[in-house]
């Protein structure tokens, strides 16, 4: 491990930033290796406005993994981290710095600790996907530092034992999250269906309604999901499979209507779903509420949609714009009719594009 093995610590920086699903993930059939009962769509956005930044670092003096997310130690014990942690050192390989003299052997890594630091510079756990981007973040940032030569596709098979929606996190543009087919997940990952470049004219907004941590985490809120409600089946069944072929069809054609169509009613069934889950869920509150009416009379006024939305498990708003010319449009109104105010009904606003992946470190 080189001579100096006490003194030395290696360390390495990525940035993710977050992605929201316009096809939605909802529900699993294996819990342990998080395998979903139907394929997700999703665009990453821009790694300036909503990301998670994580460090990892290795040294022989650390005597436990340790992990700090945003300042505060948070414990590595459970399933989902140790998965991922145990998925990366088994593929370990050596890494040398021959200038400090540093030298780990692929085997050392059993033995080394780690500790990581992790920052979301957005609300964690209030359904802006802060699980996608911080699990992706280090599963990705860990394999920079243990040389792993998987490309992205098989690093998203880690990530989504971490959490299912962080598979997608790892490539930028509009990312599908294949369920697969396979017991053991081998198939379950996510592929880029195109990258950042693609239908660049889109703009996102989000509307932060409130930054308060969710009182159901989506892995439960989906666990009786599928437990208790009779209208998932349908909908994994029956209306996921055909939206996932036209919304493929509509990314590729840049056809706004059908992207916002699609997107707009996704988020309602997923919504209608989390209703029907006994006890009910409630992700959307009174203003989600009330930015949807807005947008959707928006768009009946107009020939042709301008503004899709969607709202993962909790009540912000993800707006995305047809163009640049609509975005400022949508602010405008935004603005007006919701306008952001501290502890009341709008915290703040976040504007952003859809991205790449950068490797910070
Ligand atoms: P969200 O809608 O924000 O994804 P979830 O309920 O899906 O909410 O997940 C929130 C959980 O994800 C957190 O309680 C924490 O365990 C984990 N998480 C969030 N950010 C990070 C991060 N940067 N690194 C590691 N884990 C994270
Ligand atoms: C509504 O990926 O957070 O955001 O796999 O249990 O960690 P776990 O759940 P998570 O669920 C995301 C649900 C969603 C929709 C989506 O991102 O597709
Ligand atoms: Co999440």
């Amino acid at each position: 491990m080189g001579a100096q093995a006490e003194k030395w610590v290696l360390m390495v920086t990525a940035r993710t930033p977050t992605n929201i699903a316009v096809i939605k993930y909802w529900g699993k059939r294996d819990e342990k290796l998080i395998l979903p009962i139907n394929d997700s769509i999703s665009v990453t956005l821009d790694p300036n406005h909503l990301c998670t930044t994580t460090t990892v670092s290795v040294s022989p003096s650390f005597v436990e993994d340790r992990m700090w997310l945003n300042g505060k130690e948070i414990s590595l014990q459970g399933g989902r981290f140790q998965s991922c942690l145990r998925e990366i050192r088994a593929r370990a390989n050596d890494v040398e710095d021959e200038k400090r003299g540093i030298k780990i052997n692929k085997e050392d890594w059993q033995k080394l600790h780690l500790h990581i630091a992790s920052y979301n510079n957005f609300p964690t756990a209030a359904g802006l996907a802060s699980s996608a981007a911080g699990l992706a973040c280090l599963v990705f940032s860990l394999a920079k530092l243990m040389n792993l030569k998987e490309d992205n596709s098989q690093l998203s098979a880690i990530a989504r034992q971490g959490s299912g929606s962080a598979c997608r996190s790892l490539y930028g543009g509009f990312v599908k999250w294949i369920m697969g087919k396979e017991e053991n997940g081998s198939d379950s990952l996510a592929v880029q269906l195109a990258d950042e470049k693609h239908w660049d004219e889109l703009v996102i907004i989000i509307a932060v309604v409130s930054a308060r941590q969710k009182e159901t985490s989506s892995t439960s809120g989906m666990r009786d999901t599928v437990e208790t409600s009779a209208l998932i089946q349908h909908r994994a069944k029956e209306v996921v499979p055909k939206r996932i072929i036209e919304m493929e069809n509509a990314i590729q054609n840049r056809d706004f209507a059908s992207f916002a169509r699609l997107a707009c009613t996704d988020s309602n069934q997923f919504h209608a779903v989390c209703l029907d889950t006994y006890p009910p869920i409630f992700y959307m509150n009174d203003t989600s509420h009330r930015i949807i009416s807005c947008v959707e009379k928006w768009n009946r006024a107009e020939e042709t949609p301008q503004v899709a939305y969607t709202f993962d498990a909790g009540p912000n708003a993800v707006m995305i714009a047809r163009d640049r010319k609509t975005a400022a449009l949508l602010l405008q109104r935004l603005l007006y009719n919701f306008p952001p105010q501290p502890d009341t009904d709008l915290d703040r606003y976040v504007i952003g594009d859809k991205s790449i992946l950068k490797d910070a470190g």
